[in-house]
């Protein structure tokens, strides 16, 4: 009799077990498994044929979808001749940097084989995108939107859009991304691109269907290498209403500069008046601080008309306008009143009120190093080590990497090689400075996070410049811009741990070097096996093991 009890207390306890989970983890409303298989395909957007990533056949690649709290199954398999990792770019993986797909925290997966990322979208809406995070591939596509959408009790601060449309914008080249490596590898920069795709197509190829009247949601995002593009229509203003998971205060523009690695969600109304009928427009995403014209271009075709669109293209602004992007991206506002994953405002929030706790200043640079031509960061220039800085952290390998190797402020030492780790205190409150010493733009992007983008100014960053910073709606997003002998300043509250990686978006600039890692965790937490999934999510069972770690 007592024997025939024990399975059913066993049950019980399981079943309790269950319940407390899903009361402290935010409760998954729902699930979805994702099979990808990521192969190269010949492709021409240009007309010159290349080796294409396409995953699912598609370039880019399919729409990742889901909803907060959602649990999202992405079954990655690598029918490429090279290891391969996707990275959610601006997706806060929270506690659970074991999903971020870099080369920093996940083994990659290797050809014919696969690994299913499996991850829940918490307190996050918005759009984003992901991209290849390894060898440069993403010179040969594989990024696919992501959107986020709201739980359906949450309110959308705006009216419901007649449909939306993700907008994929960026540079292009037509050399195989194997040779665009080995140039780098060789010391030598890569060549201006080729032109500008939308959604991977070349000039007028991308249509988009508009009825007259009707408001649709835009999902920008600048998927490309290096080019900041500005983003404009034809005979339509642009309402701003989201960047990066952030609703904005809703401001018309008549262009958008989108920097490498950025996100804008915009509402675009169609007009309506006896002439919108059977008309068309152009949608243009054209190349800028670089020394020639290129131009991606799109058409709006209002009920489906197919005649090509009444000439002149919509004009941007000067090329080398560096003030006028800079006074852009000072009017674009963080929307106190209203509430974004949560109900709560998001100025209920109050960023400027926090005591900071520490200063960085992240100052890059290029340098020889062993005669090689690299980018730096205070100097270091990243070397990936042969284990991943996660999975050496949680097996105590003690001689991977050096926390402290990279200072704090730039010291100006001889550029080196280096594991480029800040190790910094959970909830810590970090103001972070990219210097630009370069005279070219850069963009920064933090992977776990969001911050505050508090300041922009020309010349050298000191205290006195804090004065200066918007320290009550400045925008919170996940990827900003440097202009040119320049600095921009972030405010960012560690309170997301794991191992994060901090990059230049610019993809021949991190290929040198200029990334490195901010690991958060607790004081006193020494042993990684040991921590509690309250503090962080412990290591997936399917882990892949690589390098020191077996
Ligand atoms: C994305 O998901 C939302 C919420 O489930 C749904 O309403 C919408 O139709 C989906 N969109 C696409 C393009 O699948
Ligand atoms: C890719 O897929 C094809 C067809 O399924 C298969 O024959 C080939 O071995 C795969 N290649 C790799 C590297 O996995
Ligand atoms: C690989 O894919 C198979 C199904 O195709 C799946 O059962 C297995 O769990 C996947 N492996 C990993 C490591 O995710
Ligand atoms: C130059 O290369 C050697 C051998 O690869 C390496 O040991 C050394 O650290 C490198 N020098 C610098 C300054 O990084
Ligand atoms: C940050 O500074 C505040 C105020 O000085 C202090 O209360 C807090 O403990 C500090 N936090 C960390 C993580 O050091």
């Amino acid at each position: 009799m007592s024997l025939a009890m024990k399975p059913r207390i066993k049950t019980t306890v399981l079943r309790l077990i269950s319940i407390i989970l899903s009361a402290v983890f935010v409760t998954a409303d729902s699930a979805q498994l994702l099979d990808w298989t990521v192969s190269f395909s010949q492709r021409a957007p240009l007309g010159i044929p290349k080796q294409v990533i396409v995953i699912n056949d598609q370039f880019p690649g399919p729409l990742l979808n889901a909803t907060t709290n959602e649990v999202v199954n992405v079954n990655v398999h690598n029918n490429l001749t090279e290891p391969f990792l996707i990275t959610w770019n601006g997706v806060q993986m929270r506690k659970n940097s074991w999903q971020d797909g870099v080369q920093g925290t996940n083994c990659p997966i290797l050809p014919g084989q696969n690994w299913t990322y499996t991850f829940q979208l918490k307190d996050q809406i918005g759009s984003f995108f992901y991209f290849p995070s390894l060898l440069l591939q993403n010179a040969a596509g594989g990024y696919g939107p992501v959107r986020v959408n709201n739980r359906e009790v949450i309110a959308v601060p705006f009216p419901q859009p007649r449909a939306e449309f993700d907008v994929l914008i960026g540079d292009w080249y037509n050399a195989d991304y194997q040779d665009m490596r080995a140039r780098l590898d060789g010391g030598s920069l890569l060549h201006l691109p080729d032109g500008i795709l939308i959604n991977g197509l070349g000039p007028s190829q991308a249509t988009f269907d508009f009825e007259p009247g009707a408001t649709y949601r835009l999902r920008i995002s600048n998927v490309g290498l290096k080019t900041t593009l500005n983003f404009r229509i034809q005979g339509h203003q642009m309402q701003l209403v989201e960047t990066e998971g952030s609703y904005t205060a809703k401001k018309y523009y008549d262009n958008l500069d989108v920097h490498v690695g950025q996100s804008y969600s915009v509402l675009v109304t169609a007009h309506n008046d006896e002439s919108s009928g059977n008309t068309s427009y152009y949608m243009v995403a054209s190349a800028r601080f670089v020394p020639v014209k290129m131009l991606g271009i799109g058409i709006i075709r209002y009920s489906g008309y197919q005649g090509v669109p009444l000439a002149p293209l919509p004009m941007g602004p000067m090329l080398y306008d560096y003030i006028y992007s800079a006074e852009q991206a000072y009017s674009i506002r963080w929307d106190l009143a209203v509430g974004a994953a949560r109900p709560n405002p998001q100025g209920s929030y109050r960023y400027g009120n926090i005591p900071i706790n520490r200063t960085l200043v992240l100052s890059n640079g290029v340098g020889l190093i062993n005669d090689t031509l690299r980018f730096t960061v205070n100097q270091i220039s990243f070397s990936y080590p042969d284990t991943p800085l996660k999975l050496a952290d949680y097996f105590q390998l003690s001689d991977v990497f050096m926390p402290g190797l990279i200072p704090n402020t730039p010291d100006y030492r001889r550029p080196e090689l280096g594991v480029s780790v800040i190790d910094a205190v959970h909830r810590e409150y970090v103001q972070v400075v990219f210097q630009n010493n370069m005279r070219f733009i850069q963009t920064w992007h933090a992977d776990g996070y969001n911050f505050f983008v508090v300041g922009m100014g020309f010349g050298m960053w000191d205290e006195s410049k804090m004065a200066t910073y918007n320290m009550v709606d400045a925008i919170s997003r996940s990827t900003v811009q440097v202009y040119p002998l320049s600095w921009t300043a972030i405010l960012i509250m560690l309170d997301n741990q794991g191992m994060w990686n901090l990059r230049s978006q610019n993809a021949e600039s991190r290929y040198l070097g200029q990334e490195l890692y901010i690991r958060v965790k607790r004081v006193g937490q020494n042993d990684p096996s040991t921590i509690s999934p309250w503090v962080e999510s412990p290591i997936p069972k399917n882990v892949i093991k690589c390098g020191r770690a077996i």
